[in-house]
């Protein structure tokens, strides 16, 4: 079982990234740690610990991180239009989760849990990289000690979608993702290129329907919502982007998507561009590769297998 942190911004992919994950045998969720993005720090902590519940693994601590990005403290960002106001697509309804989050702050927890299983850790960060970068400068081993981290964020052969040119992960905090792509910390990078081919289409969702339990319904529910946003963005796509489940996915199985090495780095500077990821694609880059990027995606057997797992 490889050991894992997830760190999140719970968000409707976010909550099916983690029934994903702590229904995927091959995986030990070590712990969740949580961030702004989607939501506020507090709610998407909230939203972590219920879906959690809603899971029967409350065994699984939350420790709560960053609720603002490295420098651009005035954030405005939040994704209520796409994960709904409760960031869970309406879902959670009047219901508070009944745990309370760890004592120990998200980026302490990444720290700890790196030192304690050297070589051996992976890490899934599925919202801005704001707990991964803290986690960097806290110990200056951090980044030789992790095993492997997986991030959705970002694209590279695509556009963005936050801006023409941005990912909402790498846009809500450009600086902690830069902090991370210059770390030396072992990158797989699960963008857009792959997440925007790989949708779970509304017809789908009547498995979780006839399934009829109460994880199945509350999932159901969210998607909706969820494919609601993406219909509307995008009329006629089919369905709604599982970024964050393939993050877990690859980590799973990584014949899910074929990868390049590449140097990518972020623009924090642009005046049309900030927030894009920029990759040196040349035969002969300016710098070594950072960090391994995905490209193509077996989608179907991707959805495959993340239906088979996650209610
Ligand atoms: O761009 C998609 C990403 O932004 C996903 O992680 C989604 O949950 C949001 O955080
Ligand atoms: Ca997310």
């Amino acid at each position: 079982m490889k050991p894992i942190i997830l760190d999140v911004d719970t968000g409707v992919d976010d909550s099916l990234a983690i029934a994903y994950a702590a229904h995927s045998p091959e995986l030990r969720l070590l712990g969740l740690t949580t961030c702004f993005g989607n939501v506020s720090v507090e709610e998407a902590t909230r939203n972590s610990l219920y879906v959690l519940e809603q899971l029967g693994r409350e065994d699984v601590p939350v420790h709560a991180g960053a609720g603002k990005p490295f420098f651009r403290h005035n954030f405005k960002g939040y994704a209520k239009h796409v994960h709904g106001e409760d960031g869970l697509g309406g879902a959670l309804g009047d219901a508070m989760p009944k745990g309370k989050a760890a004592p120990l702050g998200a980026s302490r927890f990444m720290v700890e849990q790196a030192r304690q299983l050297p070589g051996e850790l992976t890490i899934i960060a599925v919202g801005p990289l704001t707990n991964l970068a803290l986690a960097v400068m806290m110990d200056p081993d951090f980044a030789s000690l992790v095993g492997r981290v997986v991030i959705m964020g970002g694209a590279v052969t695509v556009p963005g979608n936050v801006t023409g040119q941005a990912e909402a992960n790498i846009l809500s905090d450009p600086e902690a993702a830069e902090f991370v792509f210059r770390s030396g910390l072992p990158i797989t990078m699960v963008g857009l290129d792959v997440t925007m081919k790989t949708l779970l289409p509304r017809s789908r969702l009547r498995e979780w329907r006839d399934k009829d339990t109460k994880l199945s319904r509350f999932l159901a529910d969210a998607a909706d919502f969820y494919i609601d946003f993406y219909e509307r963005a995008n009329p006629g796509i089919g369905g709604c982007a599982l970024h964050d489940p393939l993050a877990v996915g690859v980590v799973i199985d990584p014949t899910f998507c074929r990868t390049e090495e590449m140097h990518v780095q972020v623009d924090t500077e642009g005046l049309l561009s900030t927030g894009r990821t920029i990759a040196d694609r040349r035969a002969k880059p300016a710098h070594p590769p950072n960090a391994k990027v995905c490209l193509e995606v077996d989608a179907d057997r991707f959805l495959a297998h993340f239906m088979s797992r996650v209610v």
